[in-house]
């Protein structure tokens, strides 16, 4: 007999890059505020909460703002960011991801997402995706971020089935570490020595070979 299994995708770095959109936004308050942002600075918000990305961001410029500061400079964020999601397309899905959806379908895997993106149904609205997961969890729905497993035991609820039976792809090391909490199995995309708490890593989201996939269903 053929085990059940189920999908929990994150959304940033593994459906889509919109890591580089968080950047440019990120990058522009920097500005703003009068200190420089880099590219390696973003790594440390990846798959954190947009209220952490700006706690990490203003301990990086060494700033101290009151409440009300912070509550207009993440509403002045997450504006600019919305103003590139905005141009998003069907181009952005990044390569590998239709394929595996469609191996999902034709095998009749159901999927959820697993983001801690409040914008995620927005951005799976612009790449056209919105419809073909059978639950969404995003940032609007956990009270715990990563590496709390909460976001992927919703999402497994949702899918009716155990969290053994949960494959988690994630991008993030915060991802990773609340899909073994979880007690999910993990794939890693990216970096194997970064996330080297993954069951398996792969490069990107080509890795998902058929005669991976096949092993997978047939285990
Ligand atoms: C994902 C990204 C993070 C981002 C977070 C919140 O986890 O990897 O970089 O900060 O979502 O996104 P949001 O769209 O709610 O600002
Ligand atoms: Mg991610």
């Amino acid at each position: 007999m053929k085990k059940e299994i189920a999908f929990i995708f994150d959304l940033d770095g593994v459906i889509v890059d919109t890591a580089k959109y968080h950047f440019l936004a990120w990058h522009n308050l920097a500005t703003s505020l009068g200190f420089e942002f880099t590219e390696k600075h973003n790594e440390l918000l990846k798959g954190v909460s947009r209220v952490k990305s700006l706690e990490i961001l203003l301990n990086i410029g060494n700033i101290e703002l009151t409440e009300d500061e912070k509550q207009s400079m993440l509403i002045k964020k997450n504006e600019e960011y919305l103003e590139y999601v905005h141009q998003m397309t069907s181009e952005e899905i990044l390569p590998g991801v239709l394929h595996l959806l469609d191996f999902l379908d034709e095998h009749q895997i159901k999927y959820a997402l697993g983001s801690a993106s409040k914008n995620a149904p927005l951005i799976l609205e612009k790449v056209g995706l919105l419809k073909r997961f059978t639950a969404l969890v995003d940032g609007n729905d956990v009270s715990k971020a990563k590496p709390n497993p909460e976001v992927f035991l919703i999402a497994a609820q949702k899918l009716k089935t155990a969290p053994e039976n949960c494959i988690v792809v994630e991008d993030a090391i915060a991802g990773v570490e609340a899909a073994k909490l979880a007690k999910m199995t993990c794939v890693g995309i990216g970096n194997q020595q970064i996330l080297n708490k993954a069951d398996v890593v792969f490069k990107d989201m080509t890795g998902f070979s058929l005669e991976f996939l096949k092993k997978l269903i047939n285990n």
